[in-house]
């Protein structure tokens, strides 16, 4: 589990420029250390507040039938989208996310059916086609006993998660330094079928300071509505997206799961 004790020394725009300075590997090792470390308390202290706005935006507008809704949570971390939705009804989610210690925070709150540990970009997101149920053992006077049993996922055919299976992709507080690449609403937008939603919410300032999201986010979204790939439902400023920080929430209907728009040239590290 997640360590939730408060400290007082978080200090996110150092964290930017540490986080500048990695490669994809070490970006995922720091992101599995900070979930076994303080990455909930140092969020609370920043005042993130990116989950609520996304689920509420989700909820307004699936204002029935949200059962029934099947939600793909990227950038899932430890749940707190999730825990959101499930508060407003919704009961089909899963979640993805190239950091394994997040995903066993948030399968300890038993929120998403199925957590794919999977980088987001461009690519299409694999799908495991295994599970084997095994039982651990160990000799005691010269006889095998079991002492547990396990579920065994093997991804032993990468298959890709088929065009419009969700009707609805999200991503909270990923589009940051280093985190989700502007080339993920390819994939956030393939997944989901004609006439479900994209719904994400990014910070003004991030717009500006990070590298993979300056002058290529907000381009390809204007490009993605010119091009009928989406329709525009709602944008929405939010103040204090974290403390001091506004950002927005933006809404978008799929109307083409897969354009044929070309994908942004990836950036050099
Ligand atoms: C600020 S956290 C937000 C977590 C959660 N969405 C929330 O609102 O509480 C960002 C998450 O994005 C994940 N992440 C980083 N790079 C990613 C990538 N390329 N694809 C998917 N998730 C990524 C991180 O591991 C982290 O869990």
């Amino acid at each position: 589990m997640a360590n939730n004790s408060t400290r007082n020394n978080f200090d996110l725009k150092q964290d930017y420029e540490i986080r500048k300075t990695l490669n994809r590997d070490q970006m995922i090792e720091k992101l599995n250390e900070w979930a076994k470390g303080n990455y909930e308390a140092d969020m609370k202290m920043v005042g993130y507040k990116g989950f609520e706005s996304v689920s509420k935006a989700v909820g307004d507008f699936y204002t029935e039938n949200r059962e029934n809704i099947k939600v793909l949570d990227v950038g899932a971390g430890t749940g707190w989208a999730g825990m959101e939705l499930q508060k407003l009804g919704f009961k089909r989610m899963d979640g993805v996310d190239p950091s394994k210690e997040m995903m066993k925070v948030a399968e300890c709150r038993n929120i998403y059916d199925k957590y794919y540990i999977e980088y987001v970009d461009g690519n299409r997101l694999p799908i495991e086609t295994g599970m084997y149920l095994y039982t651990q053992v160990c000799k005691y006077r010269d006889r095998y006993v079991p002492i547990g049993m396990y579920i065994l996922l093997i991804v032993s055919n990468r298959l890709p998660i088929d065009e419009g299976s969700y009707d609805c992709s999200i991503c909270a507080g990923g589009f940051s330094e280093n985190l989700i690449p502007t080339n993920a609403l390819f994939e956030m937008t393939r997944v989901v079928k004609p006439g479900g939603i994209v719904c994400f919410c990014i910070q003004d300032s991030n717009l500006v300071k990070v590298d993979e999201l300056r002058g290529r986010f907000m381009p390809l979204i204007e490009q993605f509505l010119s091009e009928g790939v989406w329709q525009e439902v709602r944008r929405e400023t939010i103040t204090d997206l974290i403390t001091g920080g506004d950002g927005a929430v933006m809404t978008f209907k799929v109307l083409i799961s897969e354009p044929t728009i070309p994908q942004l040239p990836g950036l050099k590290k």
